[in-house]
C-alpha cells in the first residue's frame, strides 16, 4: 500500500453579468433529464456507480467503485443541508427493447458558500459518451444553479482527466486552483 498524491484542478464558472446556457444541439432521441425526486436516489446511484466504477476516480475515491459506496454517496448528497435538487439531474435512457428507461447519467450539487454551487459528481455511462449528454447534465445543472441566484458554479477534476476538462471549459469553466487529493492505492489503471 502507498500514499498517492493526486493533482486536482478546483474550475469555476461565473454565473453574473448576463450568464446564459451554452446552446447545445438537442438531446439524442430516446433520452431524458429527470429532475430530482427521492424516489430516484437509488437511480442516481446505479448510474453513479456505471459511470465511474472502471474510472480513475474510483482509485480517489472508493466509494465511487463500488455500488454500496455510491449509495452511501448519494444519500449523503441528498441529506446535506445544502443539497440542490434544482441542479441535480438524472439522465434517462429508453429502448424499444425495455418498457422502462434505464439511468444512464447523473449530476448533483450542493451549496458550498453563500454565492457558491459546487457540483458533486457527474458521469454518463461509457456507451452513451461521445454525444453531449454529459454537456447537457452540466448545462443544465448550472441553469438550476443560475435561477437560484448563485453567482458562481465550482467542480473539481483529476487533472489527468482531460476529457472532463474540455467539456468544462467549452460549458465556460476556468482553472482556479491546483488541490490534491491523497489516498492509499494498492494499484491503478493508467491515467485516462
Ligand atoms: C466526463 C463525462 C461525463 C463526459 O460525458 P459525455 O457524455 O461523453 O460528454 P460530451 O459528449 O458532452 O462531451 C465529450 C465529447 O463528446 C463530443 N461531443 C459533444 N457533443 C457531441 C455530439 N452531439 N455528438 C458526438 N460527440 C459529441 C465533445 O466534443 C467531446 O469531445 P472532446 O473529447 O473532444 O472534448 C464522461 O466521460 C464520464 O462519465 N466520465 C467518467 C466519469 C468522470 O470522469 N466524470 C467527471 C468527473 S469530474
Amino acid at each position: 500500500m502507498t500514499t498517492t498524491y493526486f493533482r486536482r484542478y478546483c474550475m469555476q464558472v461565473d454565473l453574473r453579468n448576463g450568464w446564459t446556457p451554452r446552446s447545445l444541439s438537442p438531446l439524442p432521441p430516446g433520452f431524458e433529464l429527470w429532475p430530482w425526486k427521492e424516489s430516484l436516489r437509488e437511480a442516481h446511484a446505479r448510474a453513479k456507480y456505471e459511470s465511474f466504477r472502471e474510472e480513475m476516480d474510483a482509485n480517489i475515491f472508493s466509494c465511487l467503485g463500488n455500488e454500496e459506496g455510491c449509495r452511501r454517496l448519494m444519500r449523503d448528497i441528498s441529506f446535506r443541508d445544502g443539497f440542490l435538487p434544482e441542479a441535480t439531474w438524472l439522465l434517462v435512457h429508453h429502448s424499444a427493447e425495455r418498457k422502462t428507461g434505464v439511468p444512464c447519467g447523473t449530476i448533483q450539487a450542493i451549496r458550498t458558500g453563500p454565492r457558491v454551487a459546487s457540483i458533486q459528481n457527474v458521469g454518463v455511462s461509457p456507451a452513451f459518451r461521445g454525444r453531449g449528454l454529459g454537456s447537457w447534465l452540466v448545462n443544465h445543472s448550472l441553469q438550476g444553479m443560475h435561477r437560484s441566484q448563485f453567482e458562481f458554479g465550482q467542480l473539481e477534476v483529476t487533472a489527468s482527466n482531460l476529457g472532463a476538462i474540455r467539456l468544462y471549459e467549452r460549458l465556460g469553466f476556468h482553472r482556479l486552483k491546483v488541490v490534491h487529493k491523497s489516498t492509499d492505492v494498492r494499484s491503478f489503471p493508467s491515467p485516462l
